[in-house]
């Protein structure tokens, strides 16, 4: 690459806009997170596969809910690769329903698409990311569903400078993933499905009917695109933005919907959310536990918040906001971050009040009130028999004087 002189003469690198990667990435895609389990499970895998998959049914749900401390031991006639290990315990990535993921994968291996529905934060986008980097090994044939998005990301577009030169022509023609998964036979995820405009969804229609996408610009057999096996479209929706009642009955017939439930039991939910916030820290740098006090705090503030009831059975009023578990995670990554970043705030529990208003407060300033009457009934109820509630009810004025700001 070039060199630029500054002006003291001093060689300096332009920074690198285009090109390859860099060496680290902030977020990895799972194939590659995943890739020692996934090389693994492939290696060890002997019962029969879908055609066009790379790992039997049993062992998709495995990798996704895990093996529940078991570990998966390899044949001595399986080849592995060099230096992996003989047996492996998969720990479980998505908290919640085995049956869930195991009617996901059937789906998948059927002649319907599947839509994951669902409130926000409930994991819809891992789950899809997750079977699409198992059943197909790459998670990257992906749109994002937008407003603006029209018929050519679902289908194909034109390079115009060759479209011009050559007329229309196999090479002219730029794929939309859902076409390079067409050819390749493997899952191509639709994220967020809903935003686009309901004439844009329909293109889908005849991609999962027939199986075929016609290209009326090409001639002869260029002109229809068939499916290879392993094909198939993973959507998600999001019970929040525009609804899935707008979708048109035709593709809704061509879809399974899965509903996705927030996560049923709280321990499972705390757990997990300590688990990604140390993964969400280390990846970002920091090394560090969430503190046990503060998380458990925390996912039950969230949780009474998202249920609009406590455990206890009071009732609390929702907020508008969604209360999520991704929330919760980015709130206790943030609180040990901020902690390790400015070491003299020693009370994670203190900082709490403020990260709740930022999730709480995102569009409706009735929310204030809601959180701060969360305050006056369960907190301080809470805090009539228990110390760390106690010191929670306390953190009520830095929650008031917070809403002054
Ligand atoms: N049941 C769960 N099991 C495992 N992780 C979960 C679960 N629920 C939430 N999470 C956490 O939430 C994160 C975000 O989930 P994801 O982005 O997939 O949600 P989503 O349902 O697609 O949300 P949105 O509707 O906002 O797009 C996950 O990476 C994971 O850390
Ligand atoms: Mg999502």
């Amino acid at each position: 690459m070039a060199k630029k002189k500054t002006s003291e003469g001093i060689e300096a690198q332009p920074p690198r806009l285009q090109g390859r990667p860099p060496a680290q990435v902030q977020q990895p895609p799972a194939e590659e997170r995943y890739a020692d389990q996934l090389a693994f499970l492939r290696a060890v895998d002997t019962s029969s596969r879908p055609q066009g998959w790379l790992l039997s049914p049993g062992l998709v749900v495995d990798f996704l809910c895990g093996t529940h401390g078991e570990a998966i031991r390899a044949p001595s006639s399986a080849e592995l690769p060099a230096g992996a290990p003989r047996s492996m315990v998969i720990e479980p990535k998505f908290v919640g329903g085995r049956a869930l993921i195991e009617r996901s994968v059937v789906t998948l291996a059927g002649e319907r698409g599947l839509l994951l529905v669902g409130q926000p934060g409930t994991a819809k986008s891992m789950i899809g990311e997750l079977l699409a980097a198992a059943i197909s090994g790459s998670s990257a044939l992906t749109i994002q569903g937008t407003a603006g998005a029209n018929e050519d990301q679902l289908r194909y577009g034109w390079n115009y400078a060759m479209l011009l030169d050559r007329g229309p022509s196999p090479e002219a023609l730029v794929p939309s993933p859902v076409l390079t998964a067409m050819r390749t036979g493997r899952l191509v995820r639709i994220e967020e499905i809903t935003r686009c405009l309901p004439e844009v969804q329909d293109a889908l229609i005849s991609v999962l009917s027939e199986r075929r996408l016609m290209i009326p610009e090409l001639e002869g057999p260029d002109g229809s695109v068939f499916a290879a096996p392993g094909f198939n479209v993973i959507a998600t929706a999001n019970l929040r933005d525009r609804g899935v009642s707008e979708m048109s009955a035709a593709l809704k017939r061509r879809l399974n919907f899965e509903t996705v439930p927030p996560i049923a039991d709280a321990q499972e939910e705390i757990d997990l959310v300590r688990r990604r916030a140390r993964v969400v820290l280390s990846e970002s740098g920091t090394e560090a536990d969430v503190d046990a006090r503060l998380l458990d705090i925390l996912v039950r503030t969230f949780r009474d918040l998202r249920a609009g009831r406590t455990e206890e059975g009071w009732n609390v009023e929702r907020p508008a906001a969604a209360m999520s578990t991704a929330e919760a995670v980015t709130v206790a990554a943030a609180i040990t971050r901020q902690g390790t970043f400015f070491p003299t705030q020693k009370d994670p529990v203190s900082l709490l009040p403020g990260y709740l208003l930022g999730v709480v407060l995102k569009d409706n300033q009735e929310d204030r009130a809601r959180l701060l009457a969360y305050w006056d009934g369960p907190i301080r109820r809470r805090g009539e028999g228990d110390a760390l509630w106690k010191r929670m009810y306390a953190l009520r004025d830095v929650l008031e004087e917070l809403e002054r700001e």
